[in-house]
């Protein structure tokens, strides 16, 4: 389950870029809103690990503050925090390696969120899809801090100066507004601060689609279960959901081309392939011509194999929550001393008295 996969190479970049003042470092950050599904682990956890492994400075954050954003209930948002703690744990990360933490226990996030809260402008929020998605036609209902949403996302980044930020596609609207929030800072106040910093959005499953409709993107709020692959189904679940993954009636292609107009097998070859760790061309030279029929049980050994551990890990972790606690404490702590120094000098740089 933690076997280092050769990153590609935008997802190693240089330890030290010889143009850029800025130290290589990568921050992420997921909403403990739910439960993780296996589009989080594709687009997003399966890369984390790998750019620890790969040996740049990694910060991964449960980014409590921006899931109330939209009710949750206190209890189940505890829970959910440390489940999410202990799937990035289960998933390979470690504190040994990744500063691991939750949000809120660190404030500098919330107090530069303030200061680009004064940065961005009203107009680029309201063009934000997933804030047009979201608020929809009760946008008068929704919360204020669901409009600011990308300016505490942009903070989260730039609290640490990361310049790189490993993601699904479904962010790259956020990443692109923090890109320009970071040159506005930049251009108002006459510095070179903040970095612009580069989504990392890589691989063949870069937006997991549900398994019950390829053209929607699988999603822990899905009303159907069966649509998604939760990170804490075990091995029958898993094998279930794929059986009954709909399809169409054709075999496998030998090229991409051949998956343009059929949402559903491509989808189930892009999962197969970034499980696999290897290219959608790939696995369609290898599986050619088969029917979903034979395709699917390969597909159920490679998930299985690589799921059902992470889901009996994350059990075990659960059953210690204290020291889920303990961990998260000691990671705010590491974040807090890098962001704190970079929080001050840019009250320096506004204007605040230090
Ligand atoms: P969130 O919590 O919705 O999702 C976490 C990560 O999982 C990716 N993802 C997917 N990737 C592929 N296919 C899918 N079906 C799929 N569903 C989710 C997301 O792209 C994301 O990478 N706004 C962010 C959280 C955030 C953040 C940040 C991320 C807050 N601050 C700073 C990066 C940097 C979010 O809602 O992700």
């Amino acid at each position: 389950m933690t076997e280092p996969v050769a990153a590609t190479p935008a997802a190693t970049p240089a330890a030290s870029p010889a143009a850029s003042p800025f130290k290589t470092r990568v921050f992420s950050g997921i909403q403990p809103s739910g439960g993780l599904t296996l589009g989080n682990y594709l687009g997003a956890i399966k890369r984390f690990v790998q750019m620890q492994d790969s040996g740049i400075e990694t910060l991964y954050c449960m980014v409590d503050l921006h899931a109330i954003t939209v009710w949750q209930d206190p209890d189940k948002l505890r829970h959910n925090t440390r489940e999410l703690a202990a799937g990035f744990m289960a998933a390979g990360l470690t504190p040994a390696k990744s500063i691991l933490f939750n949000q809120s226990q660190v404030p500098e996030h919330a107090q530069l969120g303030w200061v680009f809260n004064c940065v961005a402008r009203m107009g680029w929020m309201g063009r934000m899809t997933q804030w047009k998605d979201k608020a929809g036609k009760n946008a008068e209902q929704a919360s204020l801090g669901l409009f600011a949403y990308p300016a505490l996302m942009a903070a989260d980044i730039l609290v640490y100066h990361a310049t790189h930020v490993p993601v699904g596609e479904d962010q790259k609207q956020h990443l692109e507004l923090a890109r320009d929030i970071a040159a506005k800072f930049n251009h108002d106040y006459g510095v070179n601060f903040f970095p612009l910093t580069e989504p990392v959005i890589e691989g063949a499953a870069t937006r997991v689609m549900s398994l019950r409709d390829g053209t929607k993107k699988m999603s822990k709020s899905d009303p159907s279960d069966m649509a998604r692959i939760n990170m804490t189904d075990d091995a029958d679940a898993i094998a279930k959901k794929i059986r009954k993954a709909k399809t169409d009636a054709d075999a496998l292609p030998s090229d991409p081309k051949g998956l343009e107009d059929r949402p559903e097998a491509r989808n189930l070859v892009a999962i197969y392939a970034a499980l696999a760790g290897t290219s959608i061309a790939a696995v369609l030279s290898e599986h050619a011509g088969q029917p979903f029929s034979a395709f699917k049980p390969r597909l159920i050994d490679l998930a299985v194999a690589e799921l059902a551990p992470i889901s009996s890990e994350m059990a075990r972790l659960m059953a210690d929550p204290a020291e889920i606690d303990r961990m998260l404490g000691q990671g705010a702590q590491t974040a807090r001393a890098i962001a704190a120094p970079i929080l001050d000098r840019t009250y320096d740089i506004v204007g605040m008295i230090r």
